[in-house]
């Protein structure tokens, strides 16, 4: 028999069956539920999303609960332990891993595609020299679209493989172009024979020799980093990357809107808050009086707690890990100390446990990207490249499905009644 929810309406008296798929119900069929035949019917009410599913998917599944990631089944800690950063993004786009001639082409066609067209590089240098580099990755990425005008054939799949290798290969090269120019110093060209990370650390970093010798400790950190922010289903940027993409924008119009939603320090810039506490909370011995102040409702613990992990976050303590190697070749992050404090007390002080607050992917990764070298400014940058996979993924996925149209949510209108125009003079 199929599961039904009964709901009874007591202003009238009515009952209805209420199909159940998947544990949800469809918020349209509760419009059935009517006191008068010509009223809207009932709508529910649910401001930031919080349990309302906007579509169905097949690409990463989380379990908040009990700290599960996967990306098309695969736990992370195997990606994490076992893949690269390109076969991770293949996986997420094409629904598998890539088989080896799979995956030779794939990385072939994305190192064909990271240089930027000189228009572009151009157009980069029109920015103040210190203009923040996530709001240059933002308008470089919606520039794109006027670069390649083929885009807007988002229903041709061959048009949209294109785009997707495009933007794979050419947010690291916008995103170091970016770094490049907040520093004064020339950009550099793409190393082909360098790996995708690898080649990144060489566009940001390389001075005057004449070939960037990659450090593979800091190469393989950072491709970890990049698996572990590929994609994570429904969040702020992506939710946002899908609805503008549901009014049939190109891709690169619609990915700027998704790193815009980044930018906020509730999401992708919270690393780059975190480090900002961190610097501005300054010793061990001013930890305890800054847990009292989030405590007393002045400021947030940045770094933790999170919509749906509600235990640790399985990307920090893979992140963790990382952490100690890179920190073996770097040396140690001195906020680290202030960082490991922070964790010990929040996890057993009653505020954040009853809240289930725990360390997000956010608190450690910051600290490891200051430790490489990056500027804090350029954390939201960090974590926009490898999103970009999932972000694309995500896209696709809601133009192919047939259940999808234009996203455009209710509202509970609030205002003043209808009145009449008062002119001008006659106004109080
Ligand atoms: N520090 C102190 N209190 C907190 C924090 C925090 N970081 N996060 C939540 N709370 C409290 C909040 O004040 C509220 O308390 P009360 O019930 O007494 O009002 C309760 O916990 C629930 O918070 P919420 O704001 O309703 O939770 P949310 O699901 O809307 O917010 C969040 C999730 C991630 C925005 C939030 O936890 C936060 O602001 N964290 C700090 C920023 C951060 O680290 N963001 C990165 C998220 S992970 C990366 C990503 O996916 O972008």
């Amino acid at each position: 028999m199929a599961e039904t929810l009964t709901i009874t309406d007591n202003r009238t008296g009515k009952q209805y069956d209420v199909p159940i798929h998947d544990g949800t119900i469809k918020a349209t069929d509760l419009r059935q539920i009517k006191v008068t035949p010509g009223e809207f019917g009932m709508m529910t009410y649910d401001p930031a999303f919080m349990n309302t599913a906007a579509c169905k998917s097949r690409i990463t599944y989380i379990d908040g609960d009990t700290g599960i990631l996967e990306y098309r089944g695969y736990p992370i800690e195997q990606l994490a332990e076992q893949s690269d950063f390109l076969e991770t993004a293949y996986l997420i786009l094409f629904g598998e891993l890539p088989t080896n001639a799979q995956h030779e082409e794939w990385t072939r066609d994305i190192t064909q595609h990271t240089m930027l067209h000189t228009n572009i590089s151009k157009l980069m240098e029109g920015f103040q020299y210190d203009a923040h580099p996530m709001g240059m990755f933002i308008s470089t990425v919606g520039a794109l679209s006027t670069f390649y005008s083929d885009a807007k054939n988002i229903f041709s799949v061959e048009s949209r493989r294109l785009q997707t290798i495009r933007l794979i290969a050419k947010v690291p090269t916008i995103a170091a172009y970016a770094y490049r120019h907040s520093i004064g110093r020339p950009y550099n060209l793409p190393d082909n024979d360098l790996s995708y990370a690898g080649n990144f650390l060489n566009m940001l970093f390389r001075m005057t020799e004449p070939r960037y010798q990659v450090n593979p400790v800091l190469e393989r950190a950072l491709d970890v980093l990049f698996i572990l922010h590929a994609d994570h289903e429904q969040n702020c940027s992506t939710s946002t990357m899908r609805n503008i993409g549901s009014s049939h924008a190109d891709p690169y119009s619609s990915l700027a809107g998704a790193a815009a939603a980044l930018y906020g320090p509730l999401h992708g810039g919270a690393n780059e808050a975190v480090l900002r506490m961190l610097t501005e909370i300054g010793s061990i011995q001013n930890v305890p009086a800054f847990i009292k102040r989030v405590k007393g409702g002045d400021g947030r613990l940045m770094g933790f707690g999170h919509r749906v992990y509600k235990s640790y976050d399985p990307r920090a303590t893979i992140i963790k890990r990382i952490a100690d190697l890179v920190f073996d070749v770097t040396g140690k992050n001195p906020l680290l100390e202030i960082a490991l404090e922070l964790e010990r007390i929040a996890l057993v002080d009653d505020y954040f446990v009853s809240r289930k607050l725990y360390p997000n992917v956010d608190f450690y990764s910051g600290l490891i990207y200051q430790a490489m070298g990056f500027p804090v400014d350029m954390f939201p940058v960090l974590f926009a490249i490898p999103r970009t996979a999932g972000w694309i993924a995500q896209w696709e996925e809601m133009l192919t499905d047939p259940d999808q149209k234009i996203a455009r949510p209710r509202q509970i209108y609030i205002g003043p009644a209808k009145r009449d125009y008062v002119s001008r003079d006659k106004r109080k």
